[in-house]
């Protein structure tokens, strides 16, 4: 992004991440490879939340996440779910899947883009 927006106030504020994540999470809970790694199946609801409150703060929004949790530290935080390739392509399509259904602008969505490419395969640790 060249303007002085943030991409959290550029994409549309809270509601725009809580859509993207509703959206993310409810193709997580028809996805196996991904749902059995999360502890709670039953519950996506808190995870739903963590995400979009990192997602909202990592984009210039409120730092929510990081008073209720701390310092976001996720690598460490995914060490307890093996994630390797497969985990990560599956991450990965269901996220552009949620951004094909909420429809940021090209420059939000490539903007997404590029981090989550970079971000999930850093988390991969197997
Ligand atoms: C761009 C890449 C990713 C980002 C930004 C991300 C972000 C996050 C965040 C913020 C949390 C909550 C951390 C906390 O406060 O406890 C989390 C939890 C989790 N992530 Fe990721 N993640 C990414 C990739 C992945 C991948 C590739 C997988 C595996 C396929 C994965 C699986 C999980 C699981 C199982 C949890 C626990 C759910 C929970 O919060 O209760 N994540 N992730």
């Amino acid at each position: 992004m060249t303007d002085l927006k943030t991409v959290f106030d550029a994409a549309g504020g809270m509601p725009f991440f809580e859509n993207l994540v509703g959206a993310f999470y409810e193709l997580v809970a028809a996805d196996p490879v991904l749902l059995r790694l999360y502890p709670d199946k039953d519950d996506l609801g808190p995870a739903a939340r963590r995400l979009t409150l990192f997602m909202a703060q990592y984009w210039g929004g409120p730092t929510t996440y990081s008073d209720e949790r701390g310092h976001p530290r996720l690598r460490a935080r995914h060490f307890p779910f093996e994630i390797g390739g497969d985990e990560r392509d599956h991450w990965l399509v269901a996220m552009r899947g949620a951004l094909a259904r909420v429809q940021p602008s090209p420059e939000v969505a490539a903007e997404i883009e590029r981090y989550i490419n970079s971000a999930a395969e850093a988390l991969r640790n197997k």
